[in-house]
């Protein structure tokens, strides 16, 4: 048979991993995942689609993570449903135990499943992150009040959803090390073959790119706590829809929370209240211009670093 781009091995250009002294302490990564049936559409590196190279089972399992996090560490580990297994593997390659999962469930604008996403047995509409832990580490004290869920809206191809480094700040200590990163988080040391500022996502110039957060809000029991994840997320579509004009009456009616909840939120969400009185229509002329400063975790994170290869795709 003659060889074909689809069936030459691959060996992928792999870079050093970045260091830090004392080693991470969290570290998040979403490894191009090679599928059995490269010339499926499925396929990142579908020829057709163009999306990003791929890396054997066994280039993911000797990256040598083990020695560059901390004796005791977290791991979250992005795998597609159809390679659980695999991603146990390379989590154990890694030197992390296996302890639990957050499952990113896609959802559509309107709150609903998102069907869009491909499957050959059932349509998958929830993505697994496997979480592990190295040595011994308790989670943070937010985390006992976070929900191992996240339920937002897709985005462009294999873009995962931002509202995963609040879960992994308030629930595990930095300093934080994303691997296959293509997008630097603040505080974050980034590694990934289009990490760097310069480089456009290869998936960015495909179609589906939408994204942000559901717009409906989760039924809550009168007095009940929420985690600072889920606050932070309902404090931003409050604050949205309070700077676009609407009144605490209308968001209450709108979300089903008491008058006292929304204030707290939207206060939460660093918006200045307004007086008591008529809502606001949103206008060019009332509508604040200033942008929302969500409260984020305590700053206790390392320098940004960034590790970058060059692009081998
Ligand atoms: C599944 S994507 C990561 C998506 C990312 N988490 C997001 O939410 O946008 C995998 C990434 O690994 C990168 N990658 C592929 N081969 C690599 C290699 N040999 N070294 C470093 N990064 C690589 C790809 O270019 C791609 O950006």
């Amino acid at each position: 048979m003659t060889p074909t781009i689809d069936t030459l091995p691959q060996t992928a250009d792999i870079a050093p991993l970045p260091t830090i002294d004392g080693g991470f302490q969290t570290v998040l990564a979403d490894p191009p995942w090679r599928f059995a049936n490269r010339t499926g559409k499925v396929a990142p590196e579908h020829r057709r689609l163009d999306r990003y190279g791929t890396m054997d089972l066994e280039e993911i399992k000797a990256l040598p993570v083990g020695d560059v996090t901390a004796k005791n560490a977290h791991l979250y580990l992005w795998v597609p449903n159809a390679l659980l297994l695999e991603g146990i593997d390379v989590l154990q390659a890694w030197g992390f135990r296996y302890v639990s999962n957050v499952i990113w469930a896609k959802r559509r604008k309107d709150g609903g499943p998102d069907g869009r996403g491909v499957g050959f047995y059932f349509r998958n509409v929830t993505e697994p992150i496997l979480f592990g832990v190295k040595g011994s580490m308790r989670t943070l004290a937010p985390a006992r009040s976070t929900v191992n869920m996240i339920e937002t809206r897709k985005r462009e191809h294999s873009r995962k959803p931002d509202e995963q480094y609040d879960l992994i700040e308030s629930c595990s200590p930095g300093p934080y090390l994303e691997m296959f990163a293509r997008y630097a988080r603040p505080g974050w040391t980034a590694w990934g073959n289009e990490s760097d500022a310069e480089v456009e996502p290869k998936g960015r110039s495909h179609r589906g790119y939408a994204g942000g957060a559901i717009e409906t809000f989760p039924s809550l029991e009168p007095n009940e706590r929420l985690s600072p994840w889920l606050s932070d997320r309902l404090a931003r579509i409050l604050v949205e829809e309070y700077e676009a004009g609407a009144s605490i009456d209308q968001l209450a009616n709108e979300s089903g929370y008491s008058i006292q909840r929304v204030r707290s939120l939207l206060e939460a969400g660093g918006v200045t209240l307004r007086g008591r009185g008529r809502p606001k229509k949103a206008t060019a002329e009332s509508a604040p211009v200033k942008k929302v400063a969500v409260k984020k975790q305590p700053a206790k994170k390392a320098a940004p670093r960034k590790a970058t290869t060059k692009r081998s795709n």
